[in-house]
């Protein structure tokens, strides 16, 4: 046997006890005639002794970091305990012992601590995956995997797999393809979802499936995204939007309590999309935290206007009355900011990832006074009514940006975020979901002027819409006042899941009539011959007895890192990609052999 015992299993009550291990040399410690070694396996860290006998051996063959060792002896009670890790009051007096394999020095240490950069720890995953840190997180996503397991194996959800090797489905990204050698010339698309394929299943009659499964979408990649990445990915026939939230609320709700030991008693806050751009500027708000947005100009066609503060707005100070809309929020206790605190922050909202031109600041004092960096075009009167229309209060410092509608708003709600964390308002151990509801069906594309799915194809409008959407030609004669198209106002039976301020899933009720799925077609701009080339199955298959369906998926990858709290989801893959798509350790994408071109029958000709 190559082992008895692990290394992270023995502690003082296997005193006399005599065991085999097998494991990693993570140090070596020499005290004269004897030496110290600490084993490293899956499951923890055990000292070994090697007494003097041992010890020339050693002298022979030294042992450096990451060799494999196995090594046999009895385990004794420590003198020097060590009571930060299990196995601390023991080590095993050794009798034998066996290299297994030797090891290169490695590039970067195996600790917690390491001493590796990124690139440098990428290359050499597989020495990374050797450290607690990363290990820890693998064991997470693990446990978050199997709790969804249990708890769909338990609702009658049934496992089913979907192909790789398809047609495009739409999720809004690029496809990634793979030419087919027996079909010279055609390509299939790798999955960014299922989606089509748990459609089908439904019409099959499997009324309940899910699959944790691989999605690939060719986009730009940032800290939440992975060109594969992977869903639990879930469908259910004969629901309504209510059974669904209920369901995933159970499924969330219990991986909270299985994985970090939560229970998440509460219901889930609900918010429509609208209040979501409203309130916190984006659509998947971080309520961990208040400080929400207050408009304080509105442009023309978006929300009533609330705080009427409209002819200070439009006065003499040019920022405010040329700007499209004006934005404030109120941060709580930081009436006191130095100057050099107000320029950092200024300086912060100029920088290109925001993209402001400038900041303004009221200082709502203590004592009721109030001071700010537009004293030239406000009296106090005035700065109060604009701090109170904020939704300030004595001791906050109102922060407002100014400018076009779109970026303005986003701006003000990096802000926000950005004030939340400094304030520490963002806790990592706090986990507040959020479902929103409500979001519109269609986008306005302004380059083709048309319209797209904002969520996709296969969303199906509130009921109460499906009239217009019937009934309205979708063609927009006036591109700048698409606005006033009767789509611009079809709501989506659609739902996002939102895990302090990050999107975690998403999904919709979905169309199931072939007439209602040719519609939407044809708003999206395909005509007839599209369709059928792109998605005649799915209408075929609409025709025979289509049961009303939805679903959604939970990025699972992103899941697992705001459990274990990291921004990156890197952290919680085995093998990723970096940002420009690469796997540096098996150096992936590469060239592929000139016969590989031939067999294809694809000639090269880079542009
Ligand atoms: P959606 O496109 O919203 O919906 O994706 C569902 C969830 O997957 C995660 N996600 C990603 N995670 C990592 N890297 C990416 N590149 C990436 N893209 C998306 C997000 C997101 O909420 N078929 C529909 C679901 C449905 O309608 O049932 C879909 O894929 O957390």
């Amino acid at each position: 046997m190559f082992r008895t015992k692990t290394c992270g299993e023995l502690n003082i009550n296997n005193v006399g006890e005599t065991v085999t291990l097998a494991g990693w040399v993570q140090t070596v410690r020499k005290f004269g005639a004897i030496t110290f070694v600490d084993l490293r396996d899956r499951y923890g860290i055990t000292q070994l002794l090697f007494g003097e006998e041992l010890n020339k051996d050693l002298e022979a063959n030294p042992l450096g970091r990451e060799f494999v060792l196995q090594a046999t002896g009895k385990v004794t009670e420590r003198s020097n305990k060590n009571k930060n890790i299990p196995t601390g009051e023991i080590e095993i007096t050794l009798s034998s012992f066996k290299i297994l394999n030797k090891s290169e020095v490695p590039p970067f240490k195996i600790e917690d601590d390491t001493d590796g950069g990124d690139d440098l720890r990428m290359k050499y995953r597989f020495l990374d995956l050797r450290r607690n840190a990363v290990k820890r997180n693998l064991e997470l996503r693990y446990a978050v995997g199997r709790s969804t397991r249990n708890y769909l194996h338990e609702n009658n959800f049934m496992d089913i797999e979907t192909p790789f090797l398809i047609k495009s489905t739409p999720e809004g990204a690029r496809d990634f393809v793979v030419p087919s050698r027996m079909n010279p010339g055609e390509f299939y698309a790798l999955p960014q979802s299922p989606q089509t394929f748990k459609q089908l299943l439904m019409v099959s009659g499997y009324d309940r499936y899910y699959q944790i499964v691989k999605c690939f979408r060719d986009e730009d990649l940032r800290a939440d995204r992975q060109p594969e990445f992977t869903q639990i990915d879930c469908e259910m026939c004969f629901v309504e939007q209510e059974d669904i939230l209920s369901m995933f609320e159970g499924l969330v709700k219990r991986i909270f309590k299985d994985v970090k030991g939560i229970d998440y008693n509460e219901s889930v806050e609900r918010m429509s999309w609208e209040e979501a751009m409203w309130q916190f500027g984006n659509d998947k708000p971080d309520i961990r935290f208040g400080m929400q947005l207050c408009n304080l100009k509105f442009p023309a066609h978006t929300f009533p206007t609330k705080a009427n503060i409209a002819h200070l707005i439009t006065s003499d100070f040019a920022v405010f009355s040329e700007a499209e809309t004006v934005i404030g929020i109120a941060v709580p206790g930081c009436s006191e900011y130095t100057r050099k605190q107000t320029d950092e922050l200024t300086e912060w909202v100029k920088r290109p990832q925001i993209g402001m031109k400038g900041m303004v600041f009221i200082k709502c004092n203590a004592d009721g006074t109030y001071k700010s960096s537009v004293d030239k075009f406000y009296n106090e009167q005035q700065l109060k009514a604009i701090a109170d229309a904020a939704g300030a209060k004595a001791g906050d410092l109102v922060l407002i940006l100014a400018g076009a509608e779109e970026r303005t708003r986003k701006a003000t709600s990096e802000l926000r975020l950005e004030m939340g964390k400094r304030l520490g308002m963002r806790k990592e151990n706090e986990f507040k979901l959020l479902w929103v509801l409500d979001f519109p069906l269609f986008e306005y594309a302004e380059e083709d002027n048309r319209w797209v799915a904002r969520h996709h194809p296969f969303t199906s409008p509130k009921p109460s819409d499906i009239d217009t959407m019937i009934h309205n030609n979708p063609a927009i004669e006036n591109a700048a006042e698409y606005l006033k198209h009767p789509y611009a106002n079809i709501k989506a039976n659609a739902y996002d899941m939102v895990l302090n301020g990050n999107e975690i899933g998403g999904g919709s009720i979905r169309i199931f009539q072939r007439e209602l799925q040719e519609k939407m077609f044809e708003a999206l701009g395909m005509d007839a011959e599209e369709q059928q080339h792109k998605f005649g199955f799915l209408l075929g298959a609409f025709e025979y007895g289509a049961p009303p369906h939805g679903g959604i998926a939970f990025g699972f990858d992103r899941l697992c890192s705001i459990l274990g709290g990291s921004e990156s989801i890197r952290d919680f893959i085995a093998f990723p990609k970096n940002n420009s798509g690469r796997d540096v350790m098996i150096d992936a994408p590469s060239t592929i052999d000139a016969k590989q071109f031939d067999e294809l029958q694809i000639k090269l000709d880079l542009k």
